[in-house]
């Protein structure tokens, strides 16, 4: 595997004006948003909805990547095409989620270490094999006032190293996702240290591992003040304490930062990554690998009915375009009309 195939990978994900769409749910967490929408989660209707979002036409001008789930790798389109295949054919890059969930943590009351490096090598090799060029792997962290603990932080660090390692030997691009979650009402300082702290345990990790940071990508979250905060930070302070922690953890070898959504509204997530992108140039390109972000508005227009399956890939379709904008830094809120009126 030359070195060279891992960067050039990583660089396609984070091409000009494109980002990734988060489309790797756990049979739990589909499950979840499938009820949202009152649609039962059987084998078909996931197979279906994924099929929808991957054959929205001219998408691919937004989307570099989709990240898919053990399942989801094995299926295929309605004509019989395999998705792999189908993604690959419009320029999309196949990816797929690899760690299997986080699972308590022992003797660490209510923190959590993301598990899945038992068979990883084999698996990968087999994903690669049904076409995934990149992987994910989430670890998350909660703050409270004595939360994460140093040894969360750097049992889930040394994970994610370990992860990445063996993607890179096996010719695949990893998405390193230490998810600091937004619960709770803390500032948006408090979120800064630990974003911090947590970024900085894992690139020495990386580091200690070996890893070639040109061949990969941080899934990171945003810095953003506790959903339950009374004083939020708005979207100019969020881009800001956002980049001071990047540009003091995050090596400039490191060819692309791919924000996760994380429970933002989908407008939100919009407006914060435009917000940074207008502070460019970055060392690192600034994305998106949003799935809610992306795919709350196609559910809602769904609602599982074959008859509302073009007005979901519209809803798609313009979220993707949204956001491509914010990766220049050209998007306005007034864009959101276009939905409205197309
Ligand atoms: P959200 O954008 O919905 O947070 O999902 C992204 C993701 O892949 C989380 O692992």
């Amino acid at each position: 595997m030359p070195a060279n195939e891992l960067h050039e990978t990583a660089r396609a994900l984070v091409a000009e004006g494109k980002g990734i769409l988060a489309a790797d749910e756990s049979d739990s967490t589909i499950k979840k948003r499938f009820d949202s929408i009152g649609v039962e989660s059987t084998e078909e209707n996931r197979r279906g909805y994924r099929d929808l979002l991957f054959t929205t036409d001219g998408v691919q001008d937004y989307i570099s990547g989709v990240i898919l789930f053990d399942e989801t790798i094995r299926q295929s389109s309605a004509d019989g095409t395999p998705f792999p295949e189908l993604l690959e054919s419009k320029g999309i890059v196949p990816g797929i989620k690899v760690d299997s969930g986080a699972k308590p943590l022992a003797l660490a009351d209510g923190e959590t270490v993301t598990e899945g490096l038992d068979g990883l090598r084999g698996r990968l090799e087999e994903y690669r094999s049904l076409g995934a060029r990149f992987a994910k792997w989430r670890a998350t962290y909660s703050i409270t006032n004595d939360k994460p603990s140093e040894y969360c932080t750097w049992a889930n660090a040394h994970a994610l190293a370990r992860y990445a390692a063996l993607c890179q030997e096996a010719g695949i691009v990893p998405i390193v996702e230490p998810e600091v979650l937004m619960d709770g009402t803390h500032t948006v300082e408090r979120a800064y240290h630990v974003t911090s702290r947590v970024l900085n345990a894992v690139y020495t990790e990386l580091f200690d591992q070996r890893i070639d940071l040109e061949g990969t990508l941080l899934k990171p979250n945003m810095v953003l003040s506790g959903y339950e905060a009374s004083d939020r930070a708005g979207v100019e302070d969020v881009a800001e304490w956002t980049l001071r922690c990047f540009y003091k953890h995050v090596p400039a070898a490191v060819p692309g930062i791919v924000f996760l959504s994380g429970g933002q509204s989908d407008e939100d997530a919009t407006a914060h990554l435009n917000a940074m992108n207008k502070r460019g140039p970055h060392p690192w390109q600034l994305s998106f690998s949003y799935g809610r972000a992306l795919q709350a508005p196609a559910l809602k227009a769904w609602l599982g009915k074959p008859e509302n399956v073009e007005a979901a890939q519209r809803a798609y379709y313009h979220r993707a375009k949204m956001n491509g904008a914010a990766r220049t830094g050209m998007y306005a809120p007034e864009m959101e009309r276009e939905a409205v009126t197309a």
